[in-house]
C-alpha cells in the first residue's frame, strides 16, 4: 500500500517525501505546481501533476495506486495574501478538502494527516497556545484551515475518515545537507527573506511593526524545523494506523521569537550583517504565537530534534547558498 502526498512539491511535503522514502515506504505525489517545485521530489516517489479540486484527475491517481493513507500540504499558506484574496483561499484549501474527501470516500481511503495551522487561534487567549483554546481566526487563511478541519469532522462521523490535524506555528529550515528547502515566489516568510538579505540579494529586511504587545514590540513567533515536522507527520500516521481515534495536535517548539531575535540569530548563524529597518505592521499578524506541544510530545511520541533557533537557521542558511536562486525553475 502507498501513502499519497498531495501538496508534495511544495516546501513542507518535499521535506516529508524525502523522510517517507528513506524509511522505504511507498510515496505517491499529486501537486499541481502551482507553487510547488518539480524538481523538489524525491526521484523515490512517483509523480502525478494535477489538482485535487479536479475530481477526474484524483480519480485517476486512487484508481491506479492502491493508496491506504493521504498526507494533505496542497494549501495555500500566506497571511497577507489571504487578506487580499480570501476568495482563493477558501477555494484552494477548503473546497479542495471537500474534492479530496469525496475521492477518499468513494475510494475507501480512510486515513489522512492534513496540515492546519496556529492561524486558527487568531489571537490567542493565553500563551503557551493548547489545542483546546478558543479557535477565532483573524484573517482567511487561518478561517479557511479551521473549517478544513471542521468538514474533516463531520467526514469522520459520516464515513469513518480517521484524521490527525496538525496545528503547525512557523516551519523554518531545510534538509541538513541543503538539498532541498523553501523556494517561494514572491517570498513572504521571515527565515528566507532574512536569508536573502544576508547573502545580498536584498538590500535589507523590514521589520512589520515595533509596537505591538510584546517585550521588544515586534511580533512573536514559535519557530519549528520542517524535518522535525516532517517526523511529527510519519509518528502521525503510525499513530492511526494503530487504531486510535481522530485528534489535533499542535507543532511548535514551545518557545518564542521575536522578529528582532530572529534577525539576531541570523546574524549569529551566518555571521553576515543583516540590514535591518522598522516598517509599518503588516495586516493579520497577531502579537504573538507559541504553541503548548506536550500533547504532541507524550500522545505521539514526538521528540524534535533541532531545540535551537540558530541551528534551525544555519540549515536553512546552507539550502540559501548552495540555491541562490531556489530550484531556478521560475515560468
Ligand atoms: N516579518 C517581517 N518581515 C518580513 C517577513 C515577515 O517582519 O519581511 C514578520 C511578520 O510580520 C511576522 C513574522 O515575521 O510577525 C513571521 O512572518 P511569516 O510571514 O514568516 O509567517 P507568519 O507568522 O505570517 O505565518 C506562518 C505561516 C502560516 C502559519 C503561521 C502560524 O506562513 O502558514 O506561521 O504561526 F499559519
Amino acid at each position: 500500500m502507498s501513502i499519497l502526498v498531495v501538496g508534495g512539491a511544495g516546501y513542507i511535503g518535499s521535506h516529508m517525501v524525502k523522510r517517507l522514502a528513506d524509511q522505504n515506504e511507498e510515496v505517491i505525489v499529486a501537486d499541481n505546481l502551482s507553487t510547488g517545485h518539480r524538481a523538489a521530489v524525491d526521484t523515490r516517489a512517483k509523480f502525478y501533476e494535477g489538482d485535487i479540486r479536479d475530481h477526474a484527475f484524483l480519480k485517476q491517481v486512487f484508481d491506479q495506486e492502491s493508496i491506504d493513507t493521504v498526507v494533505h500540504f496542497a494549501a495555500f499558506s500566506i497571511v497577507p495574501e489571504s487578506m487580499e484574496k480570501p476568495l482563493k483561499y477558501f477555494d484552494n484549501n477548503t473546497a479542495g478538502m471537500v474534492a479530496l474527501l469525496e475521492e477518499m470516500r468513494d475510494h475507501n481511503v480512510k486515513r489522512i494527516i492534513f496540515s492546519s495551522t496556529a492561524a486558527t487561534y487568531g489571537v490567542p487567549e493565553k500563551s503557551p497556545i493548547e489545542e483546546s483554546d478558543r479557535q477565532d481566526p483573524i484573517n482567511p487563511y487561518g478561517e479557511s484551515k479551521l473549517m478544513m478541519e471542521k468538514i474533516i469532522r463531520w467526514a469522520d462521523k459520516a464515513y469513518g475518515i480517521k484524521f490527525v490535524a496538525l496545528r503547525y506555528f512557523n516551519v523554518a529550515g531545510a534538509w541538513p545537507d541543503g538539498s532541498i528547502g523553501e523556494d517561494h515566489g514572491p517570498e513572504t516568510h521571515l527565515t528566507p527573506i532574512i536569508l536573502q538579505v544576508a547573502l545580498g540579494k536584498r538590500d535589507e529586511l523590514s521589520i512589520y511593526g515595533d509596537d505591538y504587545n510584546t517585550p521588544d514590540g515586534t511580533n512573536v513567533r514559535d519557530y519549528v524545523h520542517v524535518v522535525d515536522l516532517a517526523d511529527a507527520h510519519i509518528l502521525a500516521i503510525k499513530y492511526l494506523k494503530d487504531g486510535n481515534e481522530s485528534d489535533v495536535f499542535n507543532l511548535g517548539s514551545s518557545t518564542g521569537f521575536s522578529v528582532k531575535q530572529m534577525v539576531e540569530a541570523a546574524r549569529e548563524a551566518t555571521g553576515e550583517k543583516i540590514p535591518a529597518k522598522i516598517a509599518p505592521r503588516r495586516p493579520g499578524d497577531p502579537d504573538s504565537l507559541i504553541a503548548a506541544s506536550k500533547k504532541a510530545r507524550t500522545v505521539l511520541n514526538w521528540n524534535p530534534q533541532y531545540d535551537d533557533v540558530k541551528e534551525v537557521i544555519k540549515t536553512a542558511w546552507k539550502w540559501t547558498q548552495t540555491h541562490p536562486n531556489g530550484y531556478d525553475d521560475r515560468k
